[in-house]
């Protein structure tokens, strides 16, 4: 586990979600530590109580990001609780395998109202909160946002969508002093792959490939990730917007 020695983010509020599991547990418990109050937000409410027992700083809010009320609620539950917003990361995702001999327009449509709606909507809500406090946004884009994915090509879209979104954004709210970044991991260990209907079988095959392939020689522990996104949101980093930071071992240089 990776600690942090600051308090930099002392009475500032984040916004994290799909913090059952994975990367976002990982991020909110990075962020709680370093003096945030956390909104971890997923659906289910076991994982998010477990989520939120290592932390006091941690409250759970429990709801489907893609029901198109989902994202004001999320909002509007943390300026109930704090009067603020500083830190929106938009880390909840899924993935899906889908070649394009079986892509269904319900398929797309499952993974962009998910990956690329639902945190355009939450950026939407938080907006004029982030304004006031000059806030910032952390999106979780994959390696495969900027690389191809064969077999799963809408997922690597939907993160190809989130990147441009970030950059877009980046500018669009500059001169509001609120910095837009995105953070893209190579694989890492999280609930991903059975989320996606993968069978144990599969997923750890796909799990050996992908370690054979990664440089680094593993995949990645999700503390490992949430420390760069913790590090993207810092008020600390003053000068950096519309970045994507790869963190995958080595694996884009492949
Ligand atoms: N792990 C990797 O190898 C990897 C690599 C690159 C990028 N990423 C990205 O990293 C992010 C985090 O994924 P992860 O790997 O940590 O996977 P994960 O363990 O499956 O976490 C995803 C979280 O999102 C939540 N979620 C899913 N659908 C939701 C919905 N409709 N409404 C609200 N919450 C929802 C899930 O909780 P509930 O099911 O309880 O809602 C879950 O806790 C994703 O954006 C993913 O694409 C992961």
């Amino acid at each position: 586990m990776i600690a942090h020695q600051h308090d930099d983010f002392a009475g500032r509020v984040a916004i994290v979600t799909g913090a059952g599991s994975g990367i976002g547990r990982a991020t909110a418990h990075t962020f709680a530590r370093a003096g945030a109050h956390v909104l971890a937000v997923g659906r289910r409410t076991d994982a998010l109580a477990e989520t939120a027992s290592a932390h006091p700083g941690i409250v759970t809010y429990s709801a489907d990001l893609r029901a198109p009320d989902t994202p004001r609620e999320v909002t509007d539950a943390a300026i109930g609780r704090w009067g603020r917003v500083d830190v929106l990361v938009n880390n909840a995702g899924a993935t899906q395998v889908m070649p394009l001999d079986a892509t269904t327009a319900d398929g797309i449509s499952a993974l962009f109202d998910l990956n690329v709606t639902a945190p355009s909507l939450l950026a939407n809500a938080a907006l004029p909160h982030l304004r006031r406090v000059r806030g910032t946004i952390v999106n979780v884009s994959s390696t495969y946002g900027h690389r191809p994915l064969p077999g799963a090509a809408h997922y690597a879209a939907s993160k190809a969508a989130l990147e441009q979104l970030t950059r877009s954004w980046a500018v669009e709210l500059a001169a509001d002093g609120i910095r837009v970044n995105a953070l893209a991991p190579g694989p890492t260990e999280s609930e991903a792959l059975a989320a996606a209907g993968l069978s144990e079988a599969a997923i750890e095959q796909i799990k050996q490939d992908e370690a054979a392939r990664i440089p680094l020689g593993r995949r990645g522990e999700p503390d490992e990730v949430a420390a760069w996104i913790l590090r993207l949101a810092d008020p600390a980093t003053t000068w950096l917007t519309g970045q994507v930071l790869t963190i995958d071992g080595g694996l884009e240089l492949t």
